[in-house]
């Protein structure tokens, strides 16, 4: 008798919700159908204006793709009051030759920013990556001349507009140690070129919070490697003032109490946290082609990972001093063509990180990070 009551239970159940349903006039959401969107009763920044600041990188067609943040994001800018360049600030665009600057696409930025009363995260001013051969060419002595000159001629020219950089980018390799072959590591002949960084942001601007941005910080191994550099080359004396942890995360990485265990420490050391780069892949970095849809599903998921992700940021509001997104709205991010590990030219496969989709409309992520 009593295998016979267990069994029909779920049945029971199932015609139950059914019948809920039915009585209050609609039926539960398709898993795989079109997620709804929200109209934002408030400003992402206005929300967390007692928490953090609430910032987006921002493309300024510094590759000539005219994708002007400006024009293609005029109702969504609003939320954030602090910009970031994407790319626009990077060595390989500012001077791109030696004594050549390129500043057009980060002046745009700066220009619109003073305009809307928003602040700017400077990135970056000494990164292995987009950063033209020259720079780090010629004796250690010229490489050393050369990141002086990029780095006062880059901080001068804003030294009134960005209140933050990152002074140094992704120096730590995720074997252990230094990135050895980082070209500014080889023309040093080791890990010296991050202090004179440091030491020569800090002689343009002792009020700038300098920042060692990286990623997979949250790591416990790079985590300690990154930890440990800081001391051995006692980067705080020579004006290291945050930690930016690029926060290039999915839906199950990092696991909360590694992120909280990485806040706390950096916070232990004296250093203020910046979230940096937040996107949320969608996918996990696999670059599986089919079941790639925006659905109800995963809407449902990602909005249950960002709830939970602001929800630990805004518990650690007292040590986390700013959280920037690595973009605006799903119609913009680099995930499109960054998948199995690798950098994808022109083969995109659509991500879906933000909290605004591909039509800029807020997703049910935006309403679970601002209603609470
Ligand atoms: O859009 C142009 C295209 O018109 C042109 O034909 C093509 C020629 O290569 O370039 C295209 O630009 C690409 C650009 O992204 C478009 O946004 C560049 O090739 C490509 O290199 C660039 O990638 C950037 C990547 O850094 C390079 O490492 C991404 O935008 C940018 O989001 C990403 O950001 C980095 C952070 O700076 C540091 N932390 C990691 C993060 C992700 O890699």
């Amino acid at each position: 008798m009593k295998l016979i009551t267990l069994s029909i239970i779920p049945m029971f159940l199932l015609v139950l919700s059914i019948l809920i349903f039915s009585l209050v006039g609609c039926s539960p959401p398709d898993p795989s159908g079109t997620p709804k969107s929200f109209t934002p009763k408030k400003l992402l920044h206005e929300v967390y204006s007692d928490h953090f600041i609430i910032g987006a990188a921002v493309a300024s067609s510094e590759y000539g793709s005219m994708d002007y943040f400006d024009k293609k994001y005029p109702n969504l800018l609003p939320h954030y009051n602090s910009l970031t360049a994407e790319n626009a600030m990077k060595p390989e665009v500012i001077q791109p030759l030696k004594g050549s600057f390129n500043f057009a696409p980060a002046d745009r930025i700066v220009k619109y920013a003073a305009a809307n009363d928003q602040k700017i995260r400077g990135h970056a001013l000494v990164w292995h990556n987009q950063t033209s051969s020259w720079m780090t060419e010629g004796t250690k002595e010229d490489v050393r001349e050369n990141m002086k000159n990029h780095i006062e001629t880059v901080m001068n020219r804003y030294k009134d507009s960005i209140y933050s950089w990152d002074v140094v980018n992704e120096a730590v390799s995720d074997q252990g140690s230094y990135r050895a072959d980082s070209p500014w590591y080889v023309a040093y002949g080791g890990p010296e070129y991050i202090i004179d960084a440091f030491k020569f942001a800090k002689e343009v601007d002792p009020e700038c919070k300098l920042v060692y941005n990286d990623y997979s910080v949250v790591r416990p191994s790079k985590r300690y490697d990154i930890m440990t550099m800081i001391k051995k080359l006692e980067l705080q004396k020579h004006g290291l003032s945050g930690i930016g942890i690029q926060a290039h995360w999915n839906l199950y990485y990092p696991e909360l109490e590694e992120l909280q265990r990485t806040i706390d420490l950096f916070h232990q050391m004296g250093l203020e946290v910046h979230i940096t780069e937040l996107d949320i892949d969608c996918f996990d970095g696999i670059g599986n082609t089919e079941n790639r849809k925006f659905d109800n599903d995963l809407a449902k998921r990602l909005a249950d990972r960002y709830e939970e992700i602001f929800e630990l940021f805004r518990k650690n509001s007292d040590k986390i001093s700013s959280v920037t997104f690595w973009g605006i709205a799903d119609d913009h991010t680099w995930l499109d063509y960054f998948y199995n590990s690798t950098w994808n030219a022109g083969k995109k496969l659509k991500n879906y990180p933000f909290v605004f989709d591909e039509d800029h409309r807020a997703k049910e992520a935006y309403k679970r990070i601002t209603e609470f």
